[in-house]
């Protein structure tokens, strides 16, 4: 008898268990098979790179190959989608970036719902972007490249990421703090977009410092300020936004870790402690660090700090869209 009441109990248990999955998701033994980790820009770019760097950490931790699919375009929307699309089993990740909720307060008719598509895994790192331009440009600081870019209107070009990417974004802040209407030319990332400001291509691009570091310390494109209140240390020559004279120009990105909505809480926390393990790694802060960007601390790691800065980081983007009058996009 009490055999057959205990037996009852564990069915009605594992029942439980079961009903809180979706279809064909199993945590045990979590990973059994290779991942795919969903980056929304093209290749050689930040996010590119911050993804390759995650994903070689995680597979050596995980004990399975992380590969990176590159789906660029329409400012991250399109591999948004696509990852909000995918199988909530564990096996499709993604790594997004500020755009996430920018493109929310940009874009009309996006195909899901930001807010709700994903479970937050947590937050990365952060930090800000440099405003470059092609090597050969002819202006010795800030205050001199919006001086060329007033006299020479929509014959400058400055390069982004598409609509709602943290190059377009700053472009945004750069045509309002210069008053300057440049022509804008939209990449699927900031990786070719940078291939064309070293080989002169395009005139402006304002990058994230992970992969504008590099190029500055290599002198392949000059640089003007640093889009915080701070130096960075890995490009120690270039101004702060405010010793540059640039006013209201702060801008701090930041990156997150997630997957689709409906992934087993046993397969977030597998992902979150290899994120951790990640984070705490001497040499990957090294690595941030040299690339002008720091970890989040340990006080703001959890999955649910990430969730909350991400439900303001919608609101704040609403509010600032709005206030700035920009035009929203239909989604592509
Ligand atoms: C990229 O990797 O291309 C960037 O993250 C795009 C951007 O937001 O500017």
């Amino acid at each position: 008898m009490r055999g057959t009441t205990l037996n009852r109990t564990m069915t009605g248990l594992a029942m439980m268990a079961l009903i809180g999955m979706p279809a064909g998701a199993s945590a045990q033994g979590y990973p059994t098979k290779q991942i795919t980790m969903i980056s929304p820009f093209a290749a050689g770019g930040p996010s590119d790179t911050l993804a390759r760097l995650t994903a070689d950490h995680f597979g050596r931790t995980l004990g399975q190959s992380i590969i990176i699919e590159n789906v660029g375009g329409a400012g991250g929307t399109v591999g948004t989608e696509r990852a909000a699309r995918a199988a909530p089993d564990g096996y499709t990740i993604f790594q997004h970036h500020t755009a996430l909720p920018a493109s929310a307060a940009l874009y009309a008719n996006l195909r899901y719902d930001s807010r709700t598509a994903f479970e937050t895994v947590g937050l990365i790192n952060t930090g800000p972007m440099v405003l470059t331009s092609r090597k050969n440009l002819d202006v010795k600081d800030a205050k001199a490249l919006f001086a060329w870019l007033q006299e020479r209107g929509d014959k400058a070009t400055v390069a982004h990421a598409g609509i709602g990417s943290n190059s377009y974004l700053c472009a945004l802040l750069l045509m309002q703090s210069a008053g300057i209407k440049p022509a804008l030319v939209p990449y699927r990332g900031t990786g070719p977009a940078m291939i064309d400001i070293v080989s002169g291509q395009v005139d402006v691009l304002c990058d994230q410092a992970t992969t504008a570091t590099s190029q500055v310390e290599a002198g392949t494109i000059k640089a003007y300020a640093v889009t915080s209140s701070e130096r960075l240390p890995a490009i120690k020559d270039v101004p702060s936004a405010k010793e540059a004279g640039l006013v209201g120009f702060d801008m701090v990105i930041w990156n997150g870790l997630y997957a689709p909505k409906g992934t087993p809480k046993p397969i977030i926390d597998a992902l979150h402690g290899a994120l951790q393990k990640f984070l705490d790694d001497p040499k990957i802060v090294e690595q941030f660090a040299k690339t002008g960007t720091v970890p989040f601390g340990k006080d703001m790691r959890s999955p649910d700090a990430h969730q909350k800065l991400l439900t303001s980081e919608f609101d704040r983007f609403a509010t600032m869209i709005k206030a700035a009058g920009v035009k929203v996009q239909e989604a592509k």
